[in-house]
């Protein structure tokens, strides 16, 4: 038996109303504490927005420039990441179990670049992702393509699998060769992962009508990154997203393939998180290139 508890007087706080604070991510208020927990892991409570890093790569495509050595070239970059977007190959054989950050495991594939892409399957079993610690599992969606409903009911299978552990679900809209990439249909594809349950949803930036494709959807928006860019156009690019509505982004070759990525993704970090324009970002990128700037990590 544990002694009686007689220490002192004890403390109520009766005239500290019980908390009854909200969650801070958009549309998240009703999931459940460990799935807020694990969202909470991928977004800074502090901003409500997240600079997540996307190797997922070679899924499909092999090893893709700037990914030939993940262990050398992307585990170095993990401390000034919010998640790491990634295989569960790669986590496994390449990023250190002591790894701090997010983790958003890539849940679908099959297709190779030889082939169509939008006949993926799920590619990965839920207990397997929870016992890598993993925060958020992503799954691409092809509205529109030759395999669309195959792939959405990939999203749905692991969007019931998710809610039996706590898991989020990120909804990746896949843009193919075919499928126009604007506001109309960015909207129709965003809208229909938040609808059919996707917890995060990801998109690529389109400049005419982003703001009605982030307002349409009622869960966090990341933006896709997509081909390289000059760094200005991509530090520019980042700050239209996050300014019409989005929560942050998901860029992979904008970093990886840069001159040089952690000078990049800081200075893609001092856009989502600290409010610099992209010409403030744009010369912090200079100043770490150059050495006359000090590293930042979260
Ligand atoms: C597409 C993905 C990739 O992770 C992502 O699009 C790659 O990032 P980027 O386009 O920024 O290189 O979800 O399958």
């Amino acid at each position: 038996m544990p002694e009686a508890d007689t220490q002192g007087e004890k403390d109520f706080h009766l005239d500290v109303p019980a908390s009854t604070a909200g969650f801070f991510l958009k549309g998240s208020g009703s999931y459940d504490w460990g799935m807020q927990n694990r969202l909470a892991r991928i977004f800074r409570p502090e901003t409500g927005r997240t600079v997540m890093l996307a190797f997922d790569h070679g899924y499909f495509q092999g090893p893709t420039t700037g990914l030939e050595r993940v262990d050398v070239s992307i585990a170095p970059l993990g401390p000034y990441a919010d998640a790491l977007m990634l295989t569960r190959g790669m986590l496994r054989t390449s990023i250190p179990s002591s790894h701090q950050g997010g983790v958003v495991m890539r849940a679908s594939g099959g297709p190779s670049i030889l082939k169509d892409l939008s006949n993926e399957r799920i590619a990965i079993d839920i207990d397997d992702a929870v016992r890598m610690n993993v925060h958020a599992l992503a799954v691409q969606v092809f509205v529109g393509g030759e395999y669309e409903t195959q792939s959405v009911e990939n999203m749905t299978r692991l969007v019931s699998a998710g809610y039996r552990y706590g898991m989020p679900v990120l909804g990746v809209t896949a843009v193919g060769k075919e499928l126009t990439r604007d506001a109309r249909y960015l909207g129709l594809a965003t809208r229909m992962c938040a609808e059919l349950g996707a917890q995060i949803v990801k998109t690529y930036y389109v400049d005419e009508g982003f703001e009605r494709v982030t307002a349409g959807c009622p869960v966090p928006i990341v933006m896709a990154g997509g081909k390289k860019l000059p760094e200005l156009d991509a530090l520019t690019m980042a700050y239209r997203a996050v300014s019409e509505g989005a929560a942050g982004v998901d860029m992979g070759r904008n970093i990886f393939q840069s001159e040089a990525p952690a000078a990049m993704i800081q200075a893609v970090a001092a856009v989502v998180h600290g409010g610099s324009s992209p010409a403030e970002a744009h010369e912090l990128y200079r100043e770490l290139v150059e050495g006359r700037a000090l590293a930042q990590t979260s």
